[in-house]
């Protein structure tokens, strides 16, 4: 009985293999209703799963939909996911530099989810991008300049996309086995011989102590072993938002920036150059300051650059189209002073009330509005100076300046 099953994690007991296979495969089926999978993931969000258990569901992730193979196309493919943060624009930057130092980049990625934003996202903000790549396409893209960036293929662990959505509405995407058996199953699926994983901690991200981000990480690698993966980890903080920008064209400009050698001072400038190196490195099989040497070299005679407007062109995209909204607000200092800190989660917040981020899965992203920060903790501000441009189209709330920056 489907309800035994629920009430067994509901005790906290371990569940077997065929019984996970069979809850998971009978709510794609459509036999298990919404309200009996929430039941269960509200269970495994509490009580945990061994790692056998994580182990299962990460293999009927994976055997829900196709698995390619990129083997004779890409030798050592490597791939790079982030368990997701505020103004984390990370994967347009570095996959363009990635492929400049001669490593195909074929980045599977996703939408927004809670707060924090996603790829996908951010690239339909570059009118005409397509983002809905079929495998023959991207197979024909990668062999041609090197580098694709598509949303999930449509048979692509169909059992994790939509697991993904109902989490995203049930307060269950904070959970350490449903995030490793999330992310995995997708790069095992996805054709990657090495992985790189982001995990982000801080109150802006979907683990908020370091201790939880650890544990993720060995849980990674762990899965990683049975399929003869390499996976390697970076934790990476997320209480203070990821560059400038947040909201989806504006930080497809920053991006662009960063491509150009212009606003290299930010946090995001540094994660991207050791992103990028870490890739190189693994698939290179070179150590990370020689790959580091590579990435510095590709981005600092604009080939990083020339490799974005390719990938751009190539997806159909229109840079012109990439436009933010002509409406502003200021967010003013109250006071003399150096930012000790700036909320990420609030940042998130306001993007979302703004529309850059959505309520429901059927909201519609307004790709134009956003926060653009003109001021990186540490800087010393002066009374009425603005910390931050925020572009709007509807009204919104706005939020007390103390809430977002702490000024010392
Ligand atoms: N990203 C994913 O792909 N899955 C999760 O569960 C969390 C972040």
């Amino acid at each position: 009985m489907i309800v035994d099953i629920i009430n067994k994690k509901r005790l906290g007991k371990e569940l077997s293999y065929s019984e996970i296979d069979k809850f998971f495969n009978a709510y794609l089926d459509g036999d298990i209703k919404d309200y009996q999978m929430s039941a269960l993931l509200m269970a495994i969000c509490i009580n945990g799963m061994t790692d056998e258990e994580v182990f299962a569901l990460t293999k009927v992730f994976i055997d829900s939909g196709d698995v390619l193979d990129f083997s004779g196309i890409i030798d050592n493919m490597v791939d790079k996911h982030s368990t997701g943060g505020i103004g984390d624009k990370t994967t347009l930057v570095i996959a363009p530099i990635v492929a400049a130092c001669g490593v195909p980049v074929v980045k599977m990625s996703g939408r927004g989810l809670g707060y924090t934003g996603g790829t996908i996202d951010k690239l339909e903000s570059i009118g005409g991008f397509k983002t809905n790549l079929t495998d023959e396409q991207i197979i024909k893209q990668v062999k041609d300049i090197g580098v694709v960036i598509t949303s999930q293929t449509a048979n692509l662990t169909p059992m994790d996309k939509a697991i993904y959505a109902l989490r995203d509405v049930t307060g269950t995407v904070s959970s350490i086995p449903l995030i490793a058996s999330s992310i995995m199953s997708k790069k095992i699926a996805g054709g990657a011989d090495k992985i790189l994983i982001d995990i982000k901690v801080g109150n802006g991200a979907l683990l908020n102590t370091k201790k939880d981000a650890k544990e993720l990480s060995r849980l990674m690698r762990e899965i990683g072993k049975i399929y003869q993966k390499e996976v390697v980890t970076i934790i990476s903080d997320m209480n203070t938002p990821l560059g400038y920008s947040i909201g989806n064209s504006l930080e497809v400009l920053e991006a662009i920036d960063i491509l150009k050698g212009k606003e290299i001072d930010s946090n995001l400038y540094d994660l991207c150059i050791s992103l990028a190196s870490s890739m190189v490195s693994l698939s290179k099989g070179i150590d990370k300051a020689a790959a580091a040497k590579e990435v510095f070299e590709a981005l600092n005679k604009g080939r990083a650059y020339q490799k974005f407007l390719e990938l751009v062109k190539y997806q159909k995209g229109d840079l012109k189209k990439c436009t933010v909204s002509e409406k502003v607000k200021y967010i003013k200092s109250p006071k003399d002073g150096f930012i000790d800190s700036i909320n990420a989660l609030e940042l998130g917040k306001l993007s979302v009330a703004l529309g850059a981020g959505r309520v429901s899965k059927e909201d519609k992203i307004d790709f134009e509005v956003g926060i653009k920060l003109k001021k990186l903790v540490g800087d010393e501000v002066k009374k009425g100076e603005v910390l931050a441009t925020v572009y709007y189209h509807k009204d919104f709330e706005m939020p007390k300046v103390e809430t977002i920056f702490e000024i010392g």
